[in-house]
């Protein structure tokens, strides 16, 4: 079975764009490519060759990378669908090894599909022992990102019998090691911040009450995971699993579409989404909280997110693509109540702190006019702060949920008849051609 549904480009729309370059009169005819949903794109593979110019899109904000069938997102309509099915119905009715599935293969499982899956990923989870040696290397009070980066690039050195790329069963088995140590390395990184002794991943678990008991239990006594925390871990892992084009999905298919193994374009993917404006958000959400400290300062922060001569921004507001409410944000909102409620932390200091920012956001013309809702990286750190996790391993996390979309979009691309070695051109604005001086011509 391969691991993706191949992507069949849809067939050439009838329209064209024409181009005309008014200097010379002449004129270009651009095929437009119709999906299945969602905007068309302009085929502009020839531009360079007929007309000498490149296309020039900083940040991509208007460029497809490529055609892909995982996931859907409609920012304006505020829709985000894994393989079609909408990302409230499988956060309120499906789990993670279902939606794991589906975003791999394609489709919802069958029961014995989904069995078989969940056992394969299950007996992936412990990591060699020789793993545990790397941890030695880094001081205790190493940033967790910086572990996971340097301990994930480093599984390409232990499982050579996954790492070429050609073979769909290597890309399978690769496909499923990551998914399942992910969990594993993440507690590892936490374990070892704390000075604690490593806890292996237990094969009677589920995968989110795993994580929380390689986190949380010690060899001392037996560590009852608490229901509530791994329902509200589940949903957060279900909404960060894919989303589209992103900035750490985009980093695993660049350097996957140079022919790396994908335990270094996953390790690529984690140094990319560290970054504060993408999945270091919700890290920097809990920083800005604390670092407005109490409601009586909120108006101060909000007049300097709006100073463009300020660089601070209202970490967890805004989002490239939603411009509206981030679909997964509403379930997250809810799931932060509930999980306040069920805690009993309603009246935390710092989370009502949040809830006032929030509101004082939604109704402040400045975020309402430029459509900066909450996105779920605001959500996801407070929930993470409720459930004790510290603030340092919120990326970490997300990387956790993350790494099935990143593996799912590689073997899409690795699949993917059309794709080629990613290389942007740019448009050159320095120096042109000079002669050498020798140093005692200069001036
Ligand atoms: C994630 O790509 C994904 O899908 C990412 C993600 C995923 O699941 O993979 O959804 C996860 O990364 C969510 C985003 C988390 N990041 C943050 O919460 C950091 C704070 N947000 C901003 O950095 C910003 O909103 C971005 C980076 C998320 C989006 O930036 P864009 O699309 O480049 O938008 P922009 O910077 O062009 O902003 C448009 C305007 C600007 O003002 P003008 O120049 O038009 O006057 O809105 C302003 C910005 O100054 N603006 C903000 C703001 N975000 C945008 N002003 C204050 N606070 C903010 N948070």
């Amino acid at each position: 079975m391969s691991t993706t549904k191949s992507v069949e480009l849809a067939t050439p729309a009838a329209e064209t764009f024409t181009l005309t370059e008014n200097s010379t009169g002449r004129t270009f005819e651009l095929p437009v490519i119709k999906g299945t949903t969602g905007p068309n794109v302009i085929d502009v593979r020839k531009l360079y060759a007929e007309t000498g110019c490149f296309t020039y899109d900083p940040g991509f904000t208007s460029t497809g990378s490529c055609a892909s069938g995982i996931t859907y997102i409609d920012g304006d309509a505020g829709i985000l669908l894994y393989r079609g099915y909408p990302i409230e119905e499988l956060a309120e009715q499906s789990d993670y090894m279902e939606v794991c599935y589906l975003l791999l293969y394609g489709d919802l499982p069958s029961v014995e599909e989904k069995e078989k899956f969940r056992r394969d990923i299950t007996y992936h989870t412990m990591v060699n022992e020789q793993i545990t040696y790397f941890f030695r290397g880094f001081r205790r009070d190493s940033h967790p990102m910086a572990v996971m980066c340097g301990v994930v690039g480093a599984l390409s050195a232990f499982y050579h019998d996954s790492t070429d790329i050609t073979d769909p069963h290597h890309r399978m088995v690769a496909s499923h090691r990551l998914i399942a140590k992910m969990p594993t390395i993440a507690a590892m990184t936490y374990k070892y911040s704390l000075g604690q002794p490593f806890m292996y991943p237990r094969n009677d678990l589920k995968y989110s009450e795993n994580l929380l008991h390689m986190m949380y239990a010690t060899p001392c006594e037996s560590y009852d995971v608490n229901p509530v925390l791994a329902r509200a871990l589940r949903r957060i892992l279900i909404l960060h699993a894919d989303h589209e084009q992103n900035a750490s999905t985009s980093t695993v298919r660049l350097a996957g579409s140079s022919g790396a193994n994908p335990f270094a374009c996953i390790a690529a993917g984690i140094a990319s989404l560290w970054g504060p404006a993408h999945g270091g958000a919700n890290e920097a959400v809990l920083n800005m909280l604390e670092e407005i400290g109490s409601k009586h300062h909120i108006p101060e922060y909000i007049k300097r997110a709006k100073d463009k001569d300020d660089p601070f921004r209202l970490m967890g507001f805004g989002h490239r693509v939603y411009k509206n409410y981030d679909p997964r944000a509403k379930v997250m909102q809810k799931t932060c109540h509930e999980v306040l409620d069920e805690l009993g932390m309603k009246d935390e200091a710092l989370l009502e702190l949040a809830m006032e920012l929030e509101r004082i956001a939604l109704e402040d013309e400045y975020f309402v006019e430029k459509k900066l809702y909450p996105n779920v990286d605001f959500y996801s750190g407070i929930i993470f702060r409720a459930m004790g996790i510290p603030t340092s391993m919120f990326t970490v996390l997300f990387a956790v949920a993350r790494t099935v979309g990143w593996v799912a979009q590689w073997n899409e691309m690795v699949e993917d008849p059309l794709q080629k070695i990613g290389r942007p051109r740019q448009l050159y604005t320095g120096e042109t051609q000079r002669r050498y001086t020798p140093i005692d011509q200069r001036g």
